[in-house]
Protein backbone atom coordinates (compact mmCIF):
# COMPACT_ATOMS: atom_id res chain seq x y z
CA UNK A 1 0.00 0.00 0.00
CA UNK A 2 0.95 3.39 -0.92
CA UNK A 3 1.45 5.97 1.89
CA UNK A 4 1.31 9.62 0.97
CA UNK A 5 2.00 12.17 3.23
CA UNK A 6 2.13 15.80 1.78
CA UNK A 7 3.52 19.28 2.89
CA UNK A 8 1.40 21.89 2.87
CA UNK A 9 4.00 24.74 2.93
CA UNK A 10 2.27 27.26 0.90
CA UNK A 11 3.93 27.85 -2.73
CA UNK A 12 6.16 24.44 -1.94
CA UNK A 13 4.07 21.76 -1.35
CA UNK A 14 5.39 18.67 -2.03
CA UNK A 15 4.49 14.94 -1.54
CA UNK A 16 6.33 12.08 0.80
CA UNK A 17 5.54 8.76 -1.23
CA UNK A 18 6.39 5.33 1.12
CA UNK A 19 6.37 2.07 -0.28
CA UNK A 20 7.84 -0.79 -0.58
CA UNK A 21 9.62 -1.31 -4.47
CA UNK A 22 9.27 2.35 -4.94
CA UNK A 23 12.64 2.81 -5.96
CA UNK A 24 11.86 1.61 -9.06
CA UNK A 25 8.85 3.90 -9.86
CA UNK A 26 11.51 6.69 -9.30
CA UNK A 27 11.63 7.58 -12.29
CA UNK A 28 8.00 7.81 -13.38
CA UNK A 29 7.18 10.07 -10.22
CA UNK A 30 10.14 12.30 -10.21
CA UNK A 31 8.98 12.85 -14.07
CA UNK A 32 5.90 13.63 -12.96
CA UNK A 33 6.13 16.24 -10.37
CA UNK A 34 9.72 17.86 -12.77
CA UNK A 35 7.98 16.93 -16.14
CA UNK A 36 10.54 19.89 -17.84
CA UNK A 37 13.41 17.61 -16.28
CA UNK A 38 15.42 16.22 -18.89
CA UNK A 39 18.76 15.78 -17.21
CA UNK A 40 18.66 14.04 -13.32
CA UNK A 41 21.99 14.46 -11.51
CA UNK A 42 22.42 11.77 -8.42
CA UNK A 43 24.64 12.13 -5.68
CA UNK A 44 25.10 9.15 -4.04
CA UNK A 45 27.93 7.28 -1.63
CA UNK A 46 30.14 4.76 -2.38
CA UNK A 47 28.02 2.10 0.17
CA UNK A 48 24.66 2.79 -1.38
CA UNK A 49 25.86 2.94 -5.18
CA UNK A 50 26.59 -0.15 -5.91
CA UNK A 51 23.15 -1.01 -3.76
CA UNK A 52 20.64 0.79 -5.00
CA UNK A 53 22.21 3.14 -7.89
CA UNK A 54 21.53 0.50 -10.86
CA UNK A 55 18.01 0.03 -10.29
CA UNK A 56 17.69 4.01 -10.02
CA UNK A 57 19.34 4.19 -13.20
CA UNK A 58 17.48 2.13 -15.00
CA UNK A 59 14.12 3.75 -13.54
CA UNK A 60 15.19 6.86 -14.88
CA UNK A 61 16.24 6.37 -18.33
CA UNK A 62 12.68 4.17 -18.82
CA UNK A 63 10.86 7.60 -17.50
CA UNK A 64 13.01 9.58 -20.28
CA UNK A 65 15.18 11.14 -18.12
CA UNK A 66 19.55 11.38 -18.75
CA UNK A 67 21.05 9.90 -15.31
CA UNK A 68 24.46 11.42 -14.16
CA UNK A 69 26.16 9.57 -10.96
CA UNK A 70 28.27 11.36 -8.71
CA UNK A 71 29.49 9.52 -5.81
CA UNK A 72 30.97 10.59 -2.94
CA UNK A 73 32.63 8.83 -0.11
CA UNK A 74 30.59 7.40 2.22
CA UNK A 75 30.97 9.31 5.84
CA UNK A 76 30.41 12.48 7.48
CA UNK A 77 33.20 13.82 6.11
CA UNK A 78 31.82 14.35 2.67
CA UNK A 79 29.74 16.79 3.91
CA UNK A 80 32.36 19.49 3.36
CA UNK A 81 33.03 22.37 1.35
CA UNK A 82 35.54 20.43 -0.69
CA UNK A 83 33.05 18.07 -1.89
CA UNK A 84 30.55 20.67 -2.63
CA UNK A 85 32.40 22.36 -5.27
CA UNK A 86 32.67 19.25 -6.66
CA UNK A 87 29.70 19.02 -6.91
CA UNK A 88 29.11 22.30 -8.73
CA UNK A 89 31.72 21.70 -10.74
CA UNK A 90 30.31 17.75 -11.81
CA UNK A 91 26.93 19.61 -12.56
CA UNK A 92 28.23 22.07 -14.61
CA UNK A 93 30.44 19.95 -16.71
CA UNK A 94 27.06 17.62 -16.76
CA UNK A 95 25.34 20.81 -18.53
CA UNK A 96 22.61 20.98 -15.64
CA UNK A 97 20.00 23.48 -16.23
CA UNK A 98 17.58 25.32 -14.13
CA UNK A 99 15.16 22.96 -15.61
CA UNK A 100 16.44 19.47 -14.36
CA UNK A 101 16.64 18.19 -11.06
CA UNK A 102 19.20 16.84 -8.91
CA UNK A 103 18.18 13.55 -6.47
CA UNK A 104 20.17 12.50 -3.40
CA UNK A 105 20.30 8.69 -3.27
CA UNK A 106 21.34 7.85 0.53
CA UNK A 107 21.44 8.47 3.84
CA UNK A 108 21.13 12.34 5.59
CA UNK A 109 24.88 13.14 4.43
CA UNK A 110 23.88 12.84 1.35
CA UNK A 111 20.71 14.42 1.83
CA UNK A 112 21.83 17.16 3.11
CA UNK A 113 25.08 17.95 1.31
CA UNK A 114 23.19 17.09 -2.32
CA UNK A 115 20.18 19.09 -1.21
CA UNK A 116 22.73 22.25 -0.27
CA UNK A 117 24.50 21.53 -3.84
CA UNK A 118 21.21 22.39 -5.27
CA UNK A 119 19.72 24.85 -3.35
CA UNK A 120 22.45 26.96 -4.46
CA UNK A 121 23.62 26.05 -7.55
CA UNK A 122 22.38 28.08 -10.90
CA UNK A 123 20.59 29.53 -7.59
CA UNK A 124 18.80 26.95 -6.97
CA UNK A 125 17.42 23.70 -8.74
CA UNK A 126 14.54 21.19 -7.76
CA UNK A 127 15.66 18.47 -5.96
CA UNK A 128 14.36 15.04 -4.95
CA UNK A 129 15.19 13.06 -1.66
CA UNK A 130 15.41 9.10 -1.78
CA UNK A 131 16.68 8.59 1.67
CA UNK A 132 18.23 5.22 2.14
CA UNK A 133 18.74 5.24 5.97
CA UNK A 134 16.30 4.97 8.59
CA UNK A 135 17.43 8.62 9.82
CA UNK A 136 16.65 9.98 6.42
CA UNK A 137 13.76 8.32 6.26
CA UNK A 138 11.70 9.47 9.69
CA UNK A 139 13.75 12.92 9.78
CA UNK A 140 16.71 13.90 7.15
CA UNK A 141 15.39 14.47 4.31
CA UNK A 142 11.91 15.74 5.41
CA UNK A 143 11.82 19.42 6.25
CA UNK A 144 14.30 21.03 3.94
CA UNK A 145 16.91 21.77 6.32
CA UNK A 146 20.32 21.40 4.02
CA UNK A 147 24.50 21.95 5.21
CA UNK A 148 27.80 21.19 5.05
CA UNK A 149 29.94 21.25 8.29
CA UNK A 150 32.58 23.56 8.29
CA UNK A 151 35.91 23.09 10.78
CA UNK A 152 34.40 25.08 13.07
CA UNK A 153 31.44 22.70 13.37
CA UNK A 154 28.18 20.90 11.77
CA UNK A 155 26.10 22.30 9.54
CA UNK A 156 27.52 25.79 10.06
CA UNK A 157 26.39 27.08 6.18
CA UNK A 158 23.07 25.90 4.77
CA UNK A 159 19.73 26.73 3.49
CA UNK A 160 16.64 25.69 3.82
CA UNK A 161 15.78 24.54 0.64
CA UNK A 162 12.34 21.67 0.21
CA UNK A 163 12.59 19.11 -1.74
CA UNK A 164 9.84 18.69 -4.91
CA UNK A 165 9.41 15.16 -3.58
CA UNK A 166 10.53 12.68 -1.10
CA UNK A 167 10.50 9.31 -2.17
CA UNK A 168 11.00 6.60 0.02
CA UNK A 169 11.48 2.68 -0.24
CA UNK A 170 11.61 0.67 2.95
CA UNK A 171 12.92 -2.62 1.25
CA UNK A 172 16.59 -0.58 1.19
CA UNK A 173 16.49 -0.36 4.82
CA UNK A 174 17.32 -4.23 4.90
CA UNK A 175 21.01 -3.79 3.94
CA UNK A 176 21.58 -1.49 6.85
CA UNK A 177 24.21 -2.50 9.18
CA UNK A 178 22.04 -3.11 13.08
CA UNK A 179 24.20 0.20 14.20
CA UNK A 180 23.06 2.29 11.48
CA UNK A 181 19.26 0.92 12.33
CA UNK A 182 19.69 1.83 15.60
CA UNK A 183 20.65 5.42 14.84
CA UNK A 184 17.14 5.86 12.74
CA UNK A 185 15.35 4.23 15.90
CA UNK A 186 16.84 7.13 18.57
CA UNK A 187 14.47 9.43 16.48
CA UNK A 188 12.14 7.00 16.09
CA UNK A 189 11.78 7.10 19.78
CA UNK A 190 12.04 10.79 20.10
CA UNK A 191 8.70 10.96 18.04
CA UNK A 192 7.13 8.84 20.49
CA UNK A 193 8.20 11.04 23.56
CA UNK A 194 7.65 14.73 21.94
CA UNK A 195 4.23 14.23 19.85
CA UNK A 196 2.53 10.90 20.30
CA UNK A 197 2.08 8.59 23.42
CA UNK A 198 0.13 5.85 21.66
CA UNK A 199 3.09 6.07 18.88
CA UNK A 200 5.39 5.23 22.30
CA UNK A 201 3.55 2.53 23.63
CA UNK A 202 3.25 1.14 20.08
CA UNK A 203 7.74 0.98 19.87
CA UNK A 204 7.00 -0.31 23.46
CA UNK A 205 5.02 -3.23 22.18
CA UNK A 206 7.93 -4.62 19.29
CA UNK A 207 11.06 -3.16 21.01
CA UNK A 208 13.31 -5.03 18.23
CA UNK A 209 14.77 -4.59 14.61
CA UNK A 210 12.54 -7.57 13.27
CA UNK A 211 9.26 -6.01 15.17
CA UNK A 212 9.69 -2.66 13.90
CA UNK A 213 10.38 -3.66 10.16
CA UNK A 214 7.36 -5.89 10.30
CA UNK A 215 5.22 -2.58 10.60
CA UNK A 216 8.10 0.00 9.17
CA UNK A 217 5.65 1.50 7.04
CA UNK A 218 3.27 2.52 9.17
CA UNK A 219 6.32 3.75 11.37
CA UNK A 220 7.51 6.09 9.00
CA UNK A 221 4.42 7.39 7.75
CA UNK A 222 3.44 8.19 11.47
CA UNK A 223 7.09 9.60 12.20
CA UNK A 224 7.09 12.00 9.03
CA UNK A 225 3.18 12.90 9.43
CA UNK A 226 4.57 14.04 13.14
CA UNK A 227 7.58 16.11 11.65
CA UNK A 228 5.15 17.41 8.88
CA UNK A 229 2.80 19.36 11.14
CA UNK A 230 5.72 20.86 13.00
CA UNK A 231 7.77 21.74 9.66
CA UNK A 232 4.17 23.19 8.59
CA UNK A 233 3.93 25.61 11.62
CA UNK A 234 7.57 26.64 11.85
CA UNK A 235 9.54 26.30 8.41
CA UNK A 236 12.41 28.61 9.62
CA UNK A 237 12.49 26.99 13.27
CA UNK A 238 11.88 29.65 15.29
CA UNK A 239 9.15 27.91 18.07
CA UNK A 240 7.44 24.73 17.74
CA UNK A 241 9.91 22.91 15.22
CA UNK A 242 12.77 23.28 17.98
CA UNK A 243 11.03 20.89 19.88
CA UNK A 244 12.32 18.43 17.42
CA UNK A 245 15.78 18.86 19.67
CA UNK A 246 14.66 16.63 22.39
CA UNK A 247 17.83 15.09 23.76
CA UNK A 248 20.06 17.22 20.72
CA UNK A 249 21.34 19.37 23.32
CA UNK A 250 22.74 17.27 25.36
CA UNK A 251 23.66 14.28 22.48
CA UNK A 252 25.56 17.37 21.04
CA UNK A 253 27.59 17.67 24.35
CA UNK A 254 28.06 13.18 24.11
CA UNK A 255 29.26 13.75 20.40
CA UNK A 256 32.04 15.94 21.62
CA UNK A 257 32.85 13.95 24.68
CA UNK A 258 33.40 10.86 22.15
CA UNK A 259 35.48 13.43 19.41
CA UNK A 260 32.92 12.49 17.06
CA UNK A 261 34.09 9.44 16.52
CA UNK A 262 33.20 7.16 19.89
CA UNK A 263 29.70 7.78 19.94
CA UNK A 264 27.29 8.15 16.59
CA UNK A 265 25.01 10.94 16.70
CA UNK A 266 22.10 8.30 17.59
CA UNK A 267 23.99 6.79 20.22
CA UNK A 268 24.36 10.38 22.02
CA UNK A 269 20.60 11.42 20.94
CA UNK A 270 19.87 8.04 22.78
CA UNK A 271 21.96 9.32 25.92
CA UNK A 272 20.98 12.99 26.02
CA UNK A 273 17.18 11.97 25.72
CA UNK A 274 17.76 9.95 29.11
CA UNK A 275 19.34 12.66 30.50
CA UNK A 276 17.10 15.29 29.90
CA UNK A 277 13.98 13.26 30.77
CA UNK A 278 16.02 12.66 34.06
CA UNK A 279 16.73 16.18 34.82
CA UNK A 280 12.61 17.17 33.73
CA UNK A 281 12.53 14.82 36.56
CA UNK A 282 14.79 16.88 39.24
CA UNK A 283 13.22 20.02 38.02
CA UNK A 284 9.24 18.73 38.66
CA UNK A 285 8.40 18.77 34.81
CA UNK A 286 9.10 15.09 33.89
CA UNK A 287 7.27 11.98 35.75
CA UNK A 288 9.64 9.81 36.93
CA UNK A 289 8.05 7.01 35.12
CA UNK A 290 8.93 8.46 31.72
CA UNK A 291 12.73 8.64 32.38
CA UNK A 292 11.87 4.81 33.09
CA UNK A 293 10.53 3.51 30.21
CA UNK A 294 12.68 5.75 27.68
CA UNK A 295 15.79 4.31 29.40
CA UNK A 296 14.05 0.27 29.13
CA UNK A 297 13.18 1.41 25.32
CA UNK A 298 16.47 2.72 23.92
CA UNK A 299 18.25 -0.19 25.89
CA UNK A 300 15.90 -2.55 23.81
CA UNK A 301 17.34 -1.33 20.67
CA UNK A 302 20.86 -1.19 21.65
CA UNK A 303 21.29 2.50 22.64
CA UNK A 304 22.99 3.87 25.25
CA UNK A 305 21.46 5.36 28.08
CA UNK A 306 24.58 7.22 29.81
CA UNK A 307 27.15 8.44 28.12
CA UNK A 308 30.20 9.62 30.10
CA UNK A 309 30.86 13.46 29.81
CA UNK A 310 33.47 16.23 31.60
CA UNK A 311 31.98 19.85 32.72
CA UNK A 312 33.70 21.14 30.08
CA UNK A 313 32.32 19.34 26.95
CA UNK A 314 28.67 19.93 28.53
CA UNK A 315 29.53 23.76 28.45
CA UNK A 316 30.79 24.00 25.03
CA UNK A 317 28.08 21.84 24.09
CA UNK A 318 25.55 24.56 25.60
CA UNK A 319 27.76 27.54 24.45
CA UNK A 320 28.64 28.37 27.53
CA UNK A 321 31.93 30.35 28.22
CA UNK A 322 33.26 32.59 31.34
CA UNK A 323 31.50 34.95 29.02
CA UNK A 324 27.90 33.43 28.58
CA UNK A 325 27.22 33.15 32.35
CA UNK A 326 24.41 34.93 32.34
CA UNK A 327 22.62 33.53 29.40
CA UNK A 328 19.35 32.16 28.58
CA UNK A 329 18.71 28.61 26.35
CA UNK A 330 15.91 26.44 26.41
CA UNK A 331 16.27 22.67 27.33
CA UNK A 332 13.09 20.97 25.67
CA UNK A 333 11.70 18.27 28.22
CA UNK A 334 8.57 15.83 27.93
CA UNK A 335 6.28 17.22 30.45
CA UNK A 336 3.80 14.27 29.84
CA UNK A 337 4.47 10.90 27.40
CA UNK A 338 3.45 12.81 23.76
CA UNK A 339 4.16 16.09 24.74
CA UNK A 340 7.16 18.54 25.17
CA UNK A 341 7.98 22.07 25.76
CA UNK A 342 10.60 24.28 25.49
CA UNK A 343 11.81 24.87 29.48
CA UNK A 344 13.63 28.40 29.81
CA UNK A 345 16.64 27.95 32.08
CA UNK A 346 19.91 29.89 32.30
CA UNK A 347 22.72 27.85 30.90
CA UNK A 348 24.84 28.08 34.08
CA UNK A 349 21.65 26.12 36.26
CA UNK A 350 21.66 23.53 33.30
CA UNK A 351 25.84 22.95 34.03
CA UNK A 352 24.66 23.24 37.44
CA UNK A 353 22.48 20.84 37.30
CA UNK A 354 24.47 18.28 35.06
P1 LIG B 1 24.87 8.51 6.64
O1 LIG B 1 24.28 9.21 5.52
O2 LIG B 1 26.34 8.68 6.88
O3 LIG B 1 24.55 6.96 6.53
C1 LIG B 1 25.06 6.06 7.50
C2 LIG B 1 25.82 4.91 6.83
O4 LIG B 1 24.90 4.03 6.20
C3 LIG B 1 26.79 5.35 5.74
O5 LIG B 1 27.95 4.56 5.81
C4 LIG B 1 26.02 5.03 4.45
O6 LIG B 1 26.89 4.79 3.37
C5 LIG B 1 25.30 3.79 4.85
N1 LIG B 1 24.05 3.52 4.12
C6 LIG B 1 23.10 4.40 3.74
N2 LIG B 1 22.03 3.74 3.26
C7 LIG B 1 22.33 2.42 3.31
C8 LIG B 1 21.62 1.25 2.99
N3 LIG B 1 20.36 1.29 2.56
N4 LIG B 1 22.23 0.05 3.19
C9 LIG B 1 23.49 -0.02 3.69
N5 LIG B 1 24.21 1.06 4.04
C10 LIG B 1 23.62 2.28 3.86
O7 LIG B 1 24.18 8.90 8.04
P2 LIG B 1 22.67 9.14 8.46
O8 LIG B 1 22.60 8.64 9.85
O9 LIG B 1 21.71 8.66 7.45
O10 LIG B 1 22.57 10.74 8.47
C11 LIG B 1 23.37 11.52 9.32
C12 LIG B 1 23.46 12.91 8.75
O11 LIG B 1 22.15 13.46 8.68
C13 LIG B 1 24.28 13.87 9.59
O12 LIG B 1 25.14 14.57 8.75
C14 LIG B 1 23.26 14.81 10.19
O13 LIG B 1 23.77 16.10 10.41
C15 LIG B 1 22.19 14.80 9.12
N6 LIG B 1 20.85 15.16 9.60
C16 LIG B 1 20.16 16.11 8.93
C17 LIG B 1 18.89 16.45 9.32
C18 LIG B 1 18.10 17.46 8.53
O14 LIG B 1 17.01 17.83 8.96
N7 LIG B 1 18.60 17.87 7.39
C19 LIG B 1 18.29 15.81 10.41
C20 LIG B 1 19.01 14.83 11.08
C21 LIG B 1 20.30 14.50 10.67
N1 LIG C 1 16.14 17.45 12.53
C1 LIG C 1 15.60 18.63 13.11
C2 LIG C 1 14.83 19.46 12.15
O1 LIG C 1 14.62 19.09 11.02
O2 LIG C 1 14.42 20.52 12.52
Amino acid sequence: MLHTITVDLPGRAYDIHIAPGLLHQAGERIHAVCPQAALAYVVTDSNVHPLYYPALERSLQQAGLTPVCHVVPAGEASKCPAQLTRLWEGMLSAGLTRSDVVVALGGGVVGDLAGFSAATILRGVDYIQIPTTLLAQVDSSVGGKTAIDLPQGKNLAGAFWQPRLVLMDPDTLHTLPDEVFADGMAEVIKYGCIASEAFFRSLERRPSRQGIMAVIESVLAVCCDLKRELVVQDERDHGLRMLLNFGHTLGHAYELAGRYQTWSHGQAVSAGMVRAAELGVTLGVTPPSIAVRLAELVSAFGLPRSIPCTQEDYAAAIGLDKKGQGARMHLILVDRLGHALAYPMKKAQLLQLL
